[in-house]
């Protein structure tokens, strides 16, 4: 039988399996005619079963679904929940919270307690709240396009920063700019607001900022939404060169790569973005995103009378800082992604990428194994892919299906985007294990 067929019939049967361990959350998908694409936001459709498992119970590193099975959980909510499932510290940062008021427009000292905390660990001075790490990017390159009077932002391409408009670009064919396949009601031509070049090219990236119109290059350390691409030696420091050189500032997007320790890549490497924005994990799973700024742009900001940033001036939310998100906050960098936390979820990730290298190796598959800190993927191409264009034409979505597939009715989560684990603190070497021999019977079956 060719692997094709094989994979085929053995997606046919872990199908069947799924239905038949998921009745419980058949009916809820089934019940639900009045969302649209029966979920409460449609990027919920992609799983790999027919429908999506409904949660009961998350706590740690475990899921229970309302059908009773329980998951190993390595998805942690794509790094939302990166600090573990209902951390205790926030748990109890929140209740508390919740019983003394939640929208009165006025700021908790929690807050100065987070962005001083976020200062620490990232050098950047003065920080804002937002409820994504979406707006925190919105919200960002307003500022900065404020600040230079410059029209353009520049972005890797097969980035993802979020629903932001202006990063929906990709290097195109020809090598040129072009729209992302399948951005959904573009306001303008992605061209007139954005630049792109490929991650680890320095020289596509001076061709574009030698226009002189882009006011923010607007960047992951390493990518890590189309499988995780890192940074060649000396990469990070020519993009910090050649921003300064064309008078573009440089915004280092954290809300994924924070998985490289307490201080994210930003630290880890040793960079000196102008603004950092971050969202997710930092709020232990209670909405939030926060945006840091240099004392230079702060004080630049804070002196352009002509800017409404109290207002309608397309800055804020009115709910961003609110007093959960800040409680939840603070707790979280406070008491739970603590140094001690991270040198664990590290630790576990180093066993978990070599233990997967191992396994790959002996079935001699050319794939490839990456680590950033906490979290690891595997790419179905070695060497790893250096760039976005490369990842994407890697992909292979039946595979990862099957993958996902198996592990799920063995009781193992990824994320259901790529093929991402990521360590929150209670992840242990046995559950780098239980994975670890399901992903190797599944190999087995498929070579
Ligand atoms: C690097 C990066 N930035 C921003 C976002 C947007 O986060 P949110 O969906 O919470 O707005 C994401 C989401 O995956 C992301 O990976």
């Amino acid at each position: 039988m060719s692997t094709d067929s094989r994979l085929e019939s053995l997606m046919a049967r872990e199908r069947a399996t799924f239905a038949d361990r998921h009745p419980g959350s058949r009916a809820a998908y089934q019940r639900s005619d009045h969302l649209f694409g029966r979920v409460p936001m449609t990027w919920m459709n992609k799983t790999a079963g027919d429908f999506p498992i409904y949660l009961a119970t998350a706590r740690g590193n475990r899921i229970v679904d309302v059908d009773g099975n329980e998951f190993v959980d390595f998805a942690l909510g794509d790094t939302g929940a990166m600090a573990g499932h209902s951390p205790a510290p926030v748990v109890a940062a929140v209740t508390e919270r919740v019983q003394r008021g939640l929208a009165t427009m006025m700021p908790t000292e929690d807050a100065a307690v987070a962005g001083a905390e976020l200062a620490r660990r990232f050098g950047l001075p003065a920080w804002s709240f937002a409820l994504t790490a979406t707006d925190a990017n919105r919200w960002a390159i307003r500022l900065l396009r404020a600040v230079t009077g410059r029209p353009k932002i520049l972005v890797n391409s097969y980035c993802y920063h979020g629903s932001v408009d202006e990063s929906l670009i990709v290097v195109g064919p020809d090598g040129r700019g072009a729209s992302r396949e399948g951005n959904v009601g573009a306001p303008v031509d992605v061209t007139l607001t954005s630049r792109v070049a490929e991650f680890n090219d320095l020289e596509g990236l001076e061709r574009e900022l030698a226009h002189g119109d882009v006011a923010a290059v607007l960047m992951e350390p390493a990518l890590t939404n189309i499988g995780i691409v890192l940074p060649d030696d000396g990469y990070l420091a020519g993009v910090r060169e050649l921003t300064r050189r064309h008078g573009t500032y440089l915004i280092n997007d954290e809300t994924h790569t924070f998985s490289a320790g307490p201080g994210g890549a930003t630290a880890f490497w040793g960079l000196e973005p102008d603004v950092l924005t971050i969202g997710k994990a930092i709020g232990g799973g209670v909405p939030v995103g926060a945006y840091g700024l240099s004392a230079e742009l702060a004080d630049a900001l804070s002196g352009r009378g002509d800017l409404d940033l109290v207002d309608m001036g397309g800055v804020g939310g009115t709910l961003a800082g609110n007093p959960v998100s800040m409680a939840a906050t603070r707790a979280t960098l406070q008491e739970v992604l603590t140094d001690a936390a991270f040198a664990t979820m590290i630790e576990t990730a180093s066993a978990f990428a070599d233990g997967l290298i191992r396994i790959i190796e002996g079935y001699g598959l050319p794939w490839s194994v990456s680590r950033l800190g906490a979290r690891v993927e595997y790419r179905f191409a070695s060497p790893a892919p250096r760039n976005g264009t490369e990842s994407a034409a890697n992909a292979n979505a039946e595979l990862e299906d099957f993958l996902h597939l198996y592990l799920a009715n063995r009781g193992v989560l990824l994320t259901p985007f790529h093929n991402m684990a990521l360590m929150c603190p209670q992840t242990s070497l046995a559950d780098v294990a239980r994975h670890h021999e399901i992903f190797d019977t599944a190999l087995k079956e498929l070579t």
